[in-house]
């Protein structure tokens, strides 16, 4: 078992990644609420247990205020924990009942999915769907305690270990040579989901966002920003396939555009693209628009990357890579990323 904790603003974040961990939900003094989806069977019970749908339509508010409603039922207080289990849809919704409820109940992540591991349950992000709108409504929300238990991966399709690498592989591009390393001597290990791999890798990925996180927690620094590497291009994928694509997938051949225009613009070393391609094909994570196997419809990738929340007048504040493990904030003009990124969407975005 791996334990560290970091300080984010007003509160401290406690990790604890490893197989079993779970069992560390008893010592939590007071009630327990339990939030997971309807599909996992859960062993551990709360004083109160409520299951959500799964996947996206589990975010709806009107689940966060039916959370509410339950908790106030039942008589929690202050003094009580919401306990959120699943994915990171679980999390996001779970999380802004318990940022809601009384001014904020205390809240413990248990990530089941990869991605909900190394990503969603970490950095304070709560967030609910409304109308059509992702994400619309949201807070910024610590959990106290993470349980990275392992043991939830062994069910986790390869499919979803894969996309949840996708994000564990952008920490290693901008932030983490060691990480980057480790990932490339290990690939085979991780995706057997050898539980000292897995444990190294998930560790390695909390430390990585905490720390960029407890630097600045409301991005408002210009620091949180480098989490979003790949997630431009990324995001327009997402948008440009009607949300076909998954987004693991989707910021998987974001990141190599992205690499490709820090390069092409001169503030990447010669040779990081080539290092992006290498680690995600040691992944098989898809490398260009061409193998996402999917109708993307650059258009309308364009226009929704246009519209982008980072986008500030006609600019743009992209991280690039500038070498492995390392990254600088750029401005962008919106005419050049266009282009940039509508050369990389139309010829496939291959090498
Ligand atoms: N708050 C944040 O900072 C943040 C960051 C990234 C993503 N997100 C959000 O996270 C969501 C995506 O999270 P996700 O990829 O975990 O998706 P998810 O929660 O939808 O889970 C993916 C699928 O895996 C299944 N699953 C979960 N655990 C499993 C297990 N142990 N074994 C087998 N199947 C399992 C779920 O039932 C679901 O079908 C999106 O809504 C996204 O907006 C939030």
């Amino acid at each position: 078992m791996i334990e560290f904790s970091e300080k984010v603003c007003c509160s401290e974040v406690k990790v604890k990644v490893g197989r079993g961990v779970l069992g560390e939900l008893d010592s939590i003094k007071g009630r327990k609420c339990v939030v997971h989806p309807k599909s996992l069977p859960l062993e551990v019970k709360g004083d109160l247990d409520i299951t959500l749908e799964d996947g996206e339509r589990g975010k709806d508010i009107s689940n966060a205020l039916s959370i509410v409603d339950k908790l106030l039922d039942a008589g929690f207080t202050r003094g009580d924990s919401l306990v959120a289990v699943g994915g990171g849809t679980v999390m996001d919704v779970a999380g802004f009942s318990a940022s809601i409820f009384m001014r904020g109940l205390n809240l413990v992540n248990v990530p089941t999915t990869l991605l909900g591991m190394v990503d969603a349950g970490i950095g304070g992000k709560t967030g609910v769907n409304y109308g059509n709108a992702k994400n619309m409504i949201g807070t910024f929300y610590q959990p106290s305690l993470i349980l990275d238990d392992l043991s939830f991966l062994d069910t986790l399709p390869e499919e979803e270990l894969r996309r949840g690498l996708a994000e564990v592989i952008k920490y290693a591009l901008v932030l983490d040579k060691e990480l980057y390393d480790f990932l490339s001597l290990n690939s085979g290990a991780i995706l057997r989901k050898d539980n000292d791999a897995l444990e190294r890798v998930i560790s390695s990925s909390v430390k990585d966002k905490l720390a960029v996180v407890s630097e600045d927690e409301r991005e408002t620094k210009g620091i949180r920003i480098v989490l979003n590497f790949g997630h431009t291009i990324g995001h327009a994928i997402e948008a440009g396939s009607n949300f076909q694509v998954p987004h693991g997938l989707a910021i998987s051949a974001g990141m190599v555009c992205e690499a490709k225009m820090a390069e092409e613009l001169g503030y990447a070393e010669e040779g990081v693209v080539e290092d992006v391609l290498w680690l995600l094909h040691l992944f098989r994570l898809p490398i260009s628009v061409e193998q996402l196997n999917s109708r993307v419809e650059v258009e309308k990738a364009l226009s929704a990357m246009v519209k982008d929340k980072k986008r500030r007048g006609e600019e743009i504040l992209m991280p690039f890579p500038t070498r492995i493990g390392n990254w600088r904030a750029v401005k962008i003009p919106l005419e050049t990323l266009e282009g940039l990124a509508k050369q990389c969407l139309s010829n496939g975005g291959g090498p």
